[in-house]
């Protein structure tokens, strides 16, 4: 491997492999895999994903390892994690 190229892992995202690098965070990841949206609005459906990116605005939403309510811009990626695209009017699953 040459210095410029970089060890890719996955996490699963609706359980498909998604890659990420060193240092990325899950919506940077995902942004990275062209999946640009993960949720909708609760009024209106309308698509979301990363807005500011800074961890303010809470559009981009993801379950992580069972979490609900995880803002993708502020987690880092790591091998292995099962991240879900959130429907946050959904009701919350018995045992979750
Ligand atoms: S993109 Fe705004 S909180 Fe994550």
């Amino acid at each position: 491997m040459s210095g410029a190229e970089k060890a890719t892992s996955t996490f699963d995202f609706d359980g498909e492999p998604t890659p990420f690098q060193p240092g990325q965070t899950l919506g940077g990841a995902l942004m990275a895999a062209g999946i640009s949206s993960w949720r909708t609005t609760r009024t209106g459906g309308e698509p979301r994903g990363l807005f500011c990116g800074i961890g303010v605005c809470f559009d981009c939403l993801v379950t992580v390892d069972g979490v609900r309510t995880q803002r993708a811009c502020l987690v880092p990626a790591c091998a292995g994690q099962d991240v879900r695209s959130t429907d946050p009017a959904a009701p919350l699953e018995e045992g979750a």
